[in-house]
Order: structure tokens, then sequence, then C-alpha cells
């Protein structure tokens, strides 16, 4: 070997991976050898640009150097050009972090995102990591709650809940055991923010939980993981074992006498699993279907005992709080969405991928500024913000700021923070159709409304459907059946149990609203890139 050992990262998580990673990471440590040239390849997070995936970055005396995408068949030509010294090439990015879709991001959950090896506990420390800990460590139980009560910190899982107030009731049960369950269930179409986090930067996680645990005075923790997040499930075993050898989990926490551990369970992939409740169900062994509230989970959750149950993302966003104070997280965001939101841009979209930004920033600024537009280059539509329970914006909404309050005015949600974008080949019956279909399979099948209202919801929409075309010339009028939906609606929202019910006439009634004209006319111009179900799949690399 010759030359003094060369970094590089190449993305090991399950968006770059999907791209040709591994094929990327095994040519270099070939072409590597084959040039007696010693390379040391750290298998980072996605950064979340990705277009660019897989995205090789060299250490080289000027900084890292990025290049992308690297495809395994580049790889020869590129340590040619010298890429090991931060040599040209077309593919040079150069420093990845002054990249427009980066450098005007506001990181915080996600700063270390990309940047840190999610297995080495030493990068962690060195990149501020369990500051936040240390923080909590030195405060009272009460402090710790008060400090996240004023941070405004509000739960990223869908429902925004303030996480203060939640911390509290579970801080104010006198129990002999209390429980953090982390909610890793993220079924949202179009998200993708709680696996990255977990592949690129899992002790961020670990450290957001222990902090919780400490708050409330809980020492087991869960952390509830579908079955389809393989990457993630690895490098949270990785970084838990780190933690226990080294004493941030166990029976004596950095020396501080308190106790808490933490254990991953995986979940079969349902959607209704993600209700917290079902959450729980599921936990404890049994089938996933909603629990009937109150009592709530604050008071009593698993196994009957007061739990803080919260989402990967606010959990993450934890450690910022404690190591940073409540007034410097406070100074992000508007109105009543303090802090930070790491959006998700997915479906037909030129640049899909990670954008976390301050609350406030407009659809346009993300799908346009950020997005760069349809991926089909056609105008854009329609974009479903929050999930597939999430409300579509015509083009006309597009200057709406993306904060809760806003949203919630325009009978919509941020939820989760993924945004899906359509082209204007969209057909939007169908996506109201799909709406309703996705609820009749994935609903828990505990309340009337959800369970037979959706099955009804979907056959109404097959009819409206099919008198689009049935005409002599004119337009079909769906009248009737567009008042008995609409009644339907009505009573999803009204008369279920959960959310998902509950919400599935937000998708379906602002199709009705925004796009009426897709339900008396047939769309002529639907085919592939529209944005259809398939184009809105979880992840956009895969
Ligand atoms: C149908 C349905 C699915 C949900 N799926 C998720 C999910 O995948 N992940 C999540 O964190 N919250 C999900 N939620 C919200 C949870 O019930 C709960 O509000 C959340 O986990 C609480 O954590 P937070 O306060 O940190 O947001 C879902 C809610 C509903 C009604
Ligand atoms: S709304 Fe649907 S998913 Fe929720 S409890 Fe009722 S049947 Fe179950």
């Amino acid at each position: 070997m010759s030359g003094a050992q060369i970094t590089v990262f190449v993305p090991g998580d399950a968006s770059a991976c999907s791209v040709g990673a591994d094929a990327t990471a095994r040519a270099l440590e070939a072409e590597a050898a084959k040039r007696g040239r010693s390379v040391r390849i750290v298998r980072n997070g996605s950064r979340g640009l990705f277009w660019l995936e897989p995205l090789v970055e060299v250490v080289t005396r000027a900084g890292r150097v990025a290049y992308g995408p690297v495809k395994s068949g580049d790889v020869a030509k590129l340590l040619d050009s010298g890429m090991l010294e931060g040599g040209a090439h077309a593919l040079r990015l150069g420093d990845i972090a002054t990249h427009p879709f980066l450098a005007s991001q506001q990181r915080l959950t996600g700063e270390r995102l990309g940047v840190v090896d999610p297995a080495s506990l030493d990068d962690y420390l060195v990149h501020g990591g369990y500051a936040g800990l240390t923080a909590a460590l030195a405060m009272q139980p009460a402090e710790i709650v008060r400090t996240i009560t004023d941070s405004g910190l509000r739960g990223r899982g869908g429902a925004a809940f303030p996480t203060g107030i939640k911390w509290q009731t579970v801080h104010d049960q006198a129990a002999a055991q209390k429980y953090i369950a982390c909610n890793a269930d993220e079924g949202d179409s179009g998200t993708f923010s709680d696996r990255m986090l977990m592949e690129g930067d899992p002790f961020s996680l670990i450290e957001g939980m222990t902090i919780a645990a400490i708050a409330v005075g809980a020492t087991q923790g869960y952390i509830y993981l579908r079955v389809e997040y393989p990457h993630a499930a690895r490098a949270l075993a990785r970084a838990l074992a780190a933690a226990r050898a080294r004493g941030y989990l166990g029976n004596d926490i950095c020396g501080s006498g308190k106790r808490f551990d933490i254990a991953v369970r995986l979940g079969a992939g349902a959607y209704i699993c993600g209700e917290e409740t079902s959450m729980l169900e599921s936990l404890e062994g049994r089938r996933g279907e909603v629990r009937v509230r109150p009592p709530l989970p604050a008071i009593k959750g698993l196994f009957g005992q007061p739990t803080v149950v919260n989402n990967v993302v606010t959990l993450c966003s934890v450690p910022i709080v404690l190591a940073r104070g409540a007034e410097f997280y406070k100074d992000f965001g508007v109105g009543r969405s303090r802090g930070t939101i790491p959006l998700q841009l997915a479906g037909n979209v030129k640049h899909g991928g990670l954008v976390e930004r301050a609350f406030g920033l407009t659809v346009r600024e993300l799908v346009y500024g950020y997005g760069g537009g349809s991926a089909s280059g056609r105008p854009v539509r329609a974009v479903q913000i929050g999930g597939p329970l999430g409300a579509y914006l015509p083009e006309s909404d597009f200057d709406t700021p993306l904060e809760y309050e806003a949203l919630a005015a325009r009978q919509a949600l941020l939820g989760h923070g993924g945004v899906v974008v359509f082209d204007d080949r969209v057909d939007m019956a169908r996506m109201a159709r799909y709406a309703l279909e996705f609820c009749a399979v994935e609903s828990c099948g505990k309340c009337t409304p959800c369970r037979i209202g959706s099955t009804r919801g979907v056959e109404l929409l097959d009819r409206i459907i099919a008198a689009r075309g049935a005409t002599n010339g004119h337009a079909a009028s769906p009248g009737a059946d567009v008042a008995l939906l609409d009644e339907l609606c009505d009573t999803m929202f009204n008369g279920s149990l959960c959310g998902l019910g509950g919400m599935t006439p937000f998708p379906v009634r602002s199709a009705l609203k925004h796009f009426s004209e897709d339900f008396v006319r047939t769309k002529l111009t639907d085919g592939p890139g529209s944005g259809s179900p398939r184009a809105a799949s979880r992840t956009p690399a895969g």
C-alpha cells in the first residue's frame, strides 16, 4: 500500500443501497487495492439528496469532497482522475455542505446526518453527542420536563401534541414501573425521516429516549420498528450495544445511579400499528387494534403502566433542546409551531429528499425551490401533505406555510412532514378512491364507520368513475353519488374511533373540493409519472 490511509464515506443506508451503494463501496475497495492505495471506507447515512446517491465523499486536506451519483462502473475512471485527492471529474460536486439544497437548510435534528459514522460512539461524541444527556443529568427531572415544555416542542408523529405536557403527565404518576415507547412505525406514504435518523444517527434517538426516561422516571424503553426497516434495525442494534458497553445505558447511566435500557421490537408493518394504542397492543404481543381512550397511554399505557409514546423525530430533537436550551430551539419557527421540521419530498419531483427547515417554509418554496418542480417536467397539479390521510392541495394553495395551524385552516394537516408531488396527469377521482381503498385495507376493524364506510366509499367512487365516461357527448353528473360520498365522509369523520377512519375524509374531500372536474370528466392524459399511488411510495429512492 502506498501513501497515507484515505477515508472515504459511502452511504450505507437504505436509500443509497437501493441505488447501488454497496456495489460502489466494493468497487472502491477493489480498485484502491489494485492501485496499492490504502482506503478506509466509512458507511455513513445519506445526507438526503437522493438524486445524487450513491454520494461518495473523500476526506482531503481541503476538507470533504463529494462525487455523485457514483455507480460501481464509474469508480475506476474516478480513481484514474485522482478522486482520492479530490481531483476534477464530471461527477465532482465539491463540498456538499455548500450545495444549494443543503446550504439553505436549518439542520438541527438532522445535523449529523451524512456527517458521522453511525457505528461510532466516539464520532457521535466528537460531533456534540451526549451534551444533552450531560445537561439533563445535572437537572432535576421536573426541570427537564419544564425545559421541554418551554421549548414548544410538539410531537412530530402527526398529532402535534405538546411533548412537555405528555411528559409532565407521566412524570406526575406514582408508579413502580414506567416506560418510554418510541414510535418508529413510520407508515405514512412519502415519509422517511425516522428511517434516516435511525440509520444515519442512531445514538441521537438513544440519547433522546434516555433523557425522556430520566425526566419521567422510566427504566425501560422500547423502539417499535417496522420489519421493512432492516438497515435501521442493524444500525440500532450496533448503537445500543455500544451505548451499553460504555455506560450510556444500563444500571448506572454515566455514573448517575440512574437505570435505563432499550429493546427493539419489530412490527409486521400494519399501518394501524403506528397509531399509539395499537402500537402498545402490538408491543404487548397482541393483534394491533386501537384501544378506547381514556385512559391515555400517559396514565395507563404499556402493560398498564404510565408510558411516554413519542415519535423518532420528536425524541431525536430532545438532546438539542437540552444541550442548547429551550430559548435556542423556540427561536425557530412561527406561531405555535416551534423549532424545525424535517420535510420529506417525494413522488413526482425532480429533487426528492430531506429538507429540514424552521416551520413556515411555503409549499411553493419546498416543491420548486428545493424540489425543482416535477420529475416529468410537466406542471405540478397537486401535493399531498401528511401521508395517506393528508389533504391534497392545489397550486393555488402553494403559498401556504408549512406549519400546523396554517394547514389546519385549509382543512389540511402537516402530519409527519411527508410531501408527495403529482403532475397534471393525476386523476384525482382515482386518488380519492385510493384513499378509501387504503383505509379499507388497513382498517383494524374495531369500529363500523371505518370498517364498513371505507368499503362503501370505494364502491361509490367506482360508480362515480364509471359514470364519467358514460355519456352521449355530455359530461355525466355524478350528483347523487357525490352527495352520498360527502355524507359518508361526515359519518367517518365524526363517528370513527381513531384517525384512520376519522381522517380518510381529508384526502377525499380535498380532492372533491379542489379538483371537482375530475369527478365529472375522464382524464385523458393519465399515464406513467403522474404521481400514482406507486409513485407515492415511502422512499423516492426505493
Ligand atoms: C392511523 C394512524 C397511524 C399513525 N402512524 C404513526 C406512525 O407511523 N408513527 C408515529 O410516530 N405516529 C403515528 N401516529 C400518531 C401516534 O398515534 C401518536 O400520536 C404519536 O406516536 C405520538 O408521538 P409524538 O407525540 O412524538 O408525535 C399515527 C396515528 C394514526 C391515527
Ligand atoms: S377508525 Fe378504523 S382503524 Fe381506527 S379504530 Fe376504527 S376501525 Fe380501527
